[in-house]
C-alpha cells in the first residue's frame, strides 16, 4: 500500500511538470528608445516577453505595429485599454517604423 501511494505521487508530479511546462522564448536584451510614453510600451510590452524579441521583426509599418498589438491584446490577452494601445502604436511607429498603408 505504501509503495502504491509514493507511485501514483510520483505520477503526479511527472504530469504536473509535464502541464507547466513554459512556452519558450528567446530572450533579447535591448535598450528601448525613450521618450513619447515608453514607459506605457514598458509596462504593457515586457510582460510576456523581452524587448530584444519584438524588434527583432524590423523597422515595421503603421499597420504592422497596429496588426501586432491588436494581436498581443486579442489573442495572447494582454491587459492594455484603447488608449495605451494607441500610445504604444504611435511609440513603435515613430521609433521602430514609418508611415505607410502597407502591410509590412
Ligand atoms: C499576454 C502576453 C503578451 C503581451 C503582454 C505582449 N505579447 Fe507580444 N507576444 C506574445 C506571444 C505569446 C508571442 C509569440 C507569438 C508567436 O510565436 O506567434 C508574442 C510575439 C510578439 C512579436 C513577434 C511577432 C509576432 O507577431 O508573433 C511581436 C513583434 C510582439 N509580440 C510585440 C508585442 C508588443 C508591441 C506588445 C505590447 C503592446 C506585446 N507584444 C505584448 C505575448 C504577449
Amino acid at each position: 500500500m505504501k509503495k502504491l501511494l509514493v507511485l501514483s505521487a510520483l505520477l503526479a508530479t511527472v504530469a504536473c511538470a509535464q502541464v507547466s511546462k513554459p512556452i519558450e522564448m528567446p530572450y533579447v536584451d535591448y535598450p528601448m528608445a525613450k521618450g513619447d510614453h515608453d514607459e506605457v510600451a514598458q509596462q504593457y510590452c515586457l510582460i510576456c516577453h523581452s524587448w530584444g524579441y519584438i524588434l527583432n521583426q524590423g523597422t515595421k509599418s503603421r499597420p504592422y505595429w497596429t496588426g501586432t498589438v491588436q494581436k498581443m491584446v486579442n489573442e495572447f490577452k494582454a491587459p492594455i485599454g484603447k488608449e495605451d494601445q494607441q500610445t504604444i502604436i504611435n511609440y513603435l511607429v515613430k521609433h521602430y517604423g514609418y508611415e505607410s498603408t502597407a502591410q509590412h
